[in-house]
């Protein structure tokens, strides 16, 4: 009776973890706002780093929803384009110095050229809804991998609910920019920012494909 129900769980489990995509093209139906609602406290339900922010009276997690061409998304949208403009410029220039980091990041700095080009950030703006996750920083500075975690739980609730999600990295570059921080109501440097953009996939992609375990897994004696 247990093992029936405990494989039941598991099969709808593993469906979602081989169902979670990364969606990257939206149609333009707006989710409701109530499954947003729904994804926002998969992520409350998140591990977090209590060692590192536990003592704090004010909550460390915030969200942040701004949709699709509301005033708050274009005042965003070029701030973080600008972001990647910094981003570009900076990394030209030390690919220019040191031929290991040339070798290394040519793949990245072609991906930002791309972004530069095309005048839009993959998922700022480009999807009904995007979504910014504010962890305050603590002692250790573990706020990023926190913010993964909650990342995650939102990824695999959203997958759950039959929506796309799409995780958005620049945004964790735009922590310290004043600009940015004004529009979501924080002060720049305190937190650490994550974000994702949410809406109905235009395409159907199909399960992941991984590596088989035993491939890539040792066991140690
Ligand atoms: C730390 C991290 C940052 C990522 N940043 C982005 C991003 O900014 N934009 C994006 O479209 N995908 C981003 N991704 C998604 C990966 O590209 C994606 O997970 C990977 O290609 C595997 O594809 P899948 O998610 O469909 O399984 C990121 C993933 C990780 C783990």
């Amino acid at each position: 009776m247990y093992s029936d129900l405990f494989e039941q769980r598991n099969m709808y489990l593993d469906q979602i973890l081989g169902e979670r995509r990364s969606h990257r093209t939206f149609t333009s139906e707006y989710p409701p706002e109530d499954e947003i609602r729904r994804i926002l406290h998969a992520g409350l339900l998140a591990p977090f780093a209590a060692a590192a922010v536990g003592t704090s009276h004010d909550y460390f997690r915030r969200f942040f929803v701004i949709g699709r061409g509301s005033k708050a998304m274009n005042t965003m949208a070029p701030l973080a384009l600008a972001q990647v403009q910094r981003m570009g410029d900076g990394l030209e220039k030390e690919m220019a110095k040191n031929p290991a980091v040339r070798e290394k990041a040519a793949a990245f700095a072609q991906r930002l050229a791309m972004i530069r080009k095309a005048g839009i950030v993959p998922g700022v703006g480009t999807a009904p809804f995007y979504i910014v996750v504010a962890e305050r920083r603590g002692f250790p500075p573990v706020s990023l991998q926190s913010l993964a975690h909650c990342m995650e739980n939102m990824w695999l609730k959203a997958t759950a609910l039959g929506l796309g999600f799409q995780l958005v990295s620049i945004t964790s570059q735009l922590s310290d920019d004043p600009a940015f921080c004004e529009v979501l109501g924080i002060s720049p440097g305190v937190w650490d920012l994550m974000g994702c953009a949410v809406g109905y996939p235009a395409d159907e992609l199909s399960p992941s494909i991984r590596p088989p375990v035993n491939d890539v897994t040792c066991w140690l004696e």
